[in-house]
């Protein structure tokens, strides 16, 4: 292959597209110099992406793309192949245009880092940034060049299985951290060795999916879209993110990827996005499934006037928008628009300069720094749920064995989660080692799997548990779900502790040592039934490739907890969808208006006036809040300040209270700012993050948090559907979690 390396004999590679004395030519003017050279054929097969999945693509491939029938190719990671079909594509083509190569490299590439929503419960964008640059440069030095990442759809529903793959179920959290991916893909210089460019998905309202279930309906009024789950698409898109994905799913009736609202209106005309938007894999052709056209024509048509530049794994583009141009059904601007929009990425990533892969040039897989990056990551993604009576850290000096149980503590594929199609599970370092390597020459270290996988039914396995745990100071069980049970088409509707997990909690429980989990999921689990039987709970998502060594230096001290949580965890299913920041209602239920269906003596009277907001049988609190996670330090909240009492429309307040750490360890606490507008042109929030700082802090030590925000950071779109902020009264509080006490108020003055 070393051939290909800087060896460019297509003649239009030297004419004025991309030879280095034109390099003055702007972007655009470049863009469109090319396009005008083009036919009708090559302006489609720009617009067709093909899956190149097996090691043969140059064989069954090789035609067109010497037509210039592609535009893009995907799921190819052999650097040979990948430099081969560049070779065709630029050398043996009229016009020698280079292809992007696109794959899901979505938390790491052969080094896993901890799940997006693990990734997301570190509340740290420097984190999720260093993740997704570690990502970029491993999958670059195979030739891809495009990722389908950040994932950016909000899901209040922990039954959907790609919540697995979001940023959780906040519209600022996810925004922040939406950016930081795109910048750790794309890096400063997208045309630099190793950036590559991000793909914001999937636009828009996928995680709404009816009651979690995969590619089901979305019905989302146009208020909460705008509201709650297009800012992460527009913080994307304020990052320079060059490609947007349309989802699968039906958003009020409309398919996303031919929904005009969408793509048009919001994403051209309202941000002026000028990248380009790719179909979901054969979600054009699937227009027909939806029942939305009669036929491949039709969802052509359907989608490509709707805005979708390039059709992801199917045909419809390629064999019909030539006849639709030609019938006057497609405008040739459609056409011209969407192939310059693609033709603009690849210019931006430096496809025409450098369209070979050397992996020499990058550093190599599973490098020091990506492994320290994915322990960085996996450290800062665990939450501690609860720590009864300082059950954790544990102390090694003061113990002589710990029974490690569970199907979880020794599973090298499992930690690692969904979409790891590059993954490495050699690279995996599990618990059960990490914990041996800390502890080992210290603790007799017990190990027993106790059930074949997270599912299991069969308890044989337990009475060898029970034994361990009886024989050592403390039980550490490793409880969950195994890596296929969340992501993509992989909902559930029951989202307890699958298998026997809970029996084989209650055996070990009655063993009365002390009960450790540490729970490895791809989403919130409802824990109703063993958070009272364990005495402290880490919460570690997929926690990657170096969840392992990350959980036992938790485990054992070296470094505090400091997750907290993305998404609110329900006490039971029927609670979904819960979120911290729902509506008040007219009838907000308070703790004095709750009556359980459990308490024989009270009974919710009928009256009239009905009551409050609330389940029977749940109440109305979650099991654990929004933004809640424990630490080993002792943080504690006071002297809330503002800088004014009153600003005018375009200053800014200052907010700002003081940390203290009471305990005895050095730890970082994510301090969160909400706030409440009380009165709106709609009904607003009872609460809406706004801010939000990772901060370490020693042990004795306070520190004043300050938090400035403007009033465009208060901005909301109302009944007329334009972002405005509304002069009035505000409640703002500080603390660890979504359900701060520490309050203070400010107004914003009509005119100042
Ligand atoms: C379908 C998924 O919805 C999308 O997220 C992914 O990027 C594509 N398949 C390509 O694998």
């Amino acid at each position: 292959m070393a051939a290909f390396f800087g060896l460019i004999v297509n003649p239009y590679m030297t004419s004025s597209i991309a030879a280095p004395a034109n390099a003055r030519l702007t972007t655009e003017q470049r863009v469109q110099a090319l396009l005008a050279k083009m036919t009708l054929a090559e302006k489609i097969g720009q617009m067709s992406q093909l899956n190149a999945s097996d090691g043969h693509a140059p064989d069954y491939l090789g035609d067109d793309l010497r037509a210039g029938r592609i535009g893009s190719v995907l799921n190819v990671v052999d650097v040979d192949v990948v430099n081969e079909l560049q070779r065709i594509a630029v050398e043996e083509s009229r016009l020698g245009i280079p292809l992007m190569v696109g794959r899901d490299v979505i938390h790491g590439f052969k080094t896993v880092m901890p799940i997006p929503l693990g990734q997301a419960a570190t509340w740290n964008p420097d984190i999720v940034e260093a993740n997704a640059r570690a990502a970029a440069l491993e999958a670059a030095t195979t030739g891809v060049n495009w990722t389908f990442a950040p994932m950016i759809d909000i899901s209040r529903d922990a039954r959907w299985g790609r919540i697995a793959e979001s940023l959780g179920e906040d519209a600022f959290l996810a925004s922040e951290l939406a950016a930081a991916m795109v910048r750790g893909y794309q890096g400063e210089d997208l045309s630099a060795k190793g950036s590559i460019a991000a793909c914001a998905k999937h636009f828009a309202g996928y995680g709404a999916s009816e009651s979690g279930r995969d590619y089901a309906t979305t019905n989302i009024p146009e208020n909460e879209l705008r509201n709650v789950y297009l800012p992460p698409f527009k913080s994307a898109v304020d990052a320079g993110v060059v490609t947007l994905m349309a989802s699968f799913s039906d958003l009020d009736g409309v398919p996303a990827t031919a929904n005009e609202f969408l793509m048009r209106q919001v994403l051209r005309e309202e941000w002026q996005f000028d990248g380009f938007v790719v179909s979901d894999w054969n979600s054009v052709r699937q227009l027909s499934v939806h029942g939305l056209t009669a036929n491949d024509r039709d969802a052509a048509f359907e989608a490509a006037t709707a805005g979708v530049d390039m059709e992801m794994a199917g045909d419809a583009y390629i064999s019909h928008l030539e006849a639709l141009v030609s019938e006057g059904r497609v405008d040739i601007e459609t056409i011209d628009t969407a192939a310059a929009n693609i033709l603009r990425a690849k210019f931006r990533l430096g496809l025409f300069e450098h369209p070979y892969t050397d992996p020499a040039d990058l550093p190599p897989i599973a490098s020091k720094e990506a492994l320290q990056t994915a322990k960085n990551a996996a450290l800062q993604s665990v939450v501690m749920l609860k720590n009864d009576h300082d059950t954790l850290p544990l102390n090694a000096e003061t113990m002589s064995s710990i029974a490690l149980i569970g199907p979880l503590a020794d599973a090298p594929y499992e930690q690692l989660g969904t979409w790891i199609f590059d993954g490495d599970p050699e690279l995996s370092v599990t618990p059960m080692h990490a914990i041996h390597s800390l502890v080992g020459h210290e603790l007799d270290v017990r190990y027993v799997r106790a059930m074949k996988n997270s599912r299991s039914r069969a308890s044989e396995a337990f009475d060898e548990a029970v034994e361990i745990a009886s024989d050592s100071d403390v039980a550490v069980l490793f409880l969950g779900e195994e890596s296929i049970l969340s992501g993509e088409a992989h909902s559930r509707a029951d989202i307890s502790l699958p298998g026997d997990q809970a029996e084989l909690v209650r055996r070990i429980r009655a063993t009365g040592k002390p009960v450790i989990a540490v729970i490895l999921a791809g989403r919130p689990l409802t824990l109703t039934n063993i958070v009272d039987q364990v005495d402290a709970i880490l919460f570690a998502w997929h926690p990657g490739t170096m969840g392992g060594p990350a959980i036992a230096d938790l485990l054992f001290g070296v470094e505090s907890p400091s997750g907290k949580l993305p998404a609110t965890f329900p006490r039971m299913v029927g609670q979904i969808p819960i979120y911290y920041n729902q509506k008040n209602t007219g009838k907000p239920p308070t703790p004095d208006t709750v009556v359980h269906i459990d308490d024989i003596d009270a009974h919710a009277p009928q009256l009239s006036t009905g009551m409050t907001a609330f389940h029977l049988d749940a109440g109305y609190t979650p099991l654990f809040p929004f933004g809640h996670g424990l630490s080993y330090a002792s943080f504690e909240y006071g002297d809330i300040r503002v800088s004014v009492e009153e600003i005018g429309l375009g200053e800014t307040v200052t907010i700002s209270a003081e940390l203290t750490n009471s305990g005895d360890v050095a730890a970082e606490e994510v301090v969160q700012l909400y706030v409440r507008d009380l009165v709106g042109n709609v009904t607003r929030p009872v609460r809406e993050l706004k801010g939000f700082r990772r901060v370490r802090v020693e042990p004795g030590q306070t520190v004043r948090v300050e938090f400035d925000l403007h009033t465009d950071d208060l901005a909301f779109y109302g009944r007329n559907m334009t972002l405005m902020t509304e002069p009035g009264e505000f409640h703002a509080w500080i603390g660890g979690s979504s359900d701060a006490e520490l309050r203070t108020e400010f107004r914003i003055a009509a005119s100042k």
